[in-house]
């Protein structure tokens, strides 16, 4: 993720606010709607699942560093990401869905500039997901 990318993602970001709750929400029925064998996997209400996503997104994104690393939380994320069965493949139809909700809600201030920052960010965001295995029980 460049300085540019980064700044593109975090004003991007802010011109979604206030997150209204239906933004995750609407996030959650793409994926399911294009990936229905995930719906099993989520066990608690898609409201529930919404509201504890986006807050963690808006923390992560606000906490990137100027120099792009990411803040320490997404390590304990990605490990008990792995813990729910979430694999690697997993991943890239998440981002596909969140940025095409992105893109719904922005209309034309999502350029391809910013979608192909966002696309950078999830992609490092994932990684270091994945890079974790699942805490011991
Ligand atoms: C941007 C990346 C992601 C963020 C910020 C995120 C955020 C969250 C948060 C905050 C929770 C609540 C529990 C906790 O904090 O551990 C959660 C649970 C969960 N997430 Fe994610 N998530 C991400 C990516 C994914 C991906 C790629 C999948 C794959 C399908 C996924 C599937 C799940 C599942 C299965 C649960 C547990 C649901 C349950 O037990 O009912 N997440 N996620």
């Amino acid at each position: 993720m460049t300085p540019r990318q980064l700044e593109l993602v975090q004003d991007s970001f802010a011109a979604l606010r206030p997150l209204p709750k239906d933004l995750g929400i609407a996030f959650y029925q793409r994926l399911l709607a294009a990936n229905p064998s995930m719906a099993g996997m989520f066990k608690g209400s898609i409201e529930n699942q919404s509201a504890m996503f986006v807050s963690a997104l808006a923390l992560t994104v606000a906490g990137i560093a100027p120099d792009g690393s990411l803040p320490s939380s997404v390590r304990d994320l990605g490990a008990r990401h792995a813990g729910y069965g979430v694999r690697p493949e997993h991943y890239g139809p998440f981002r596909d869905a969140l940025l095409d909700t992105f893109a719904e809600r922005l209309g034309d201030v999502f350029t391809p500039e910013v979608r192909q920052a966002w696309s950078a960010a999830f992609d490092e965001l994932a990684e270091a997901m994945r890079s974790q295995t699942a805490p011991r029980p």
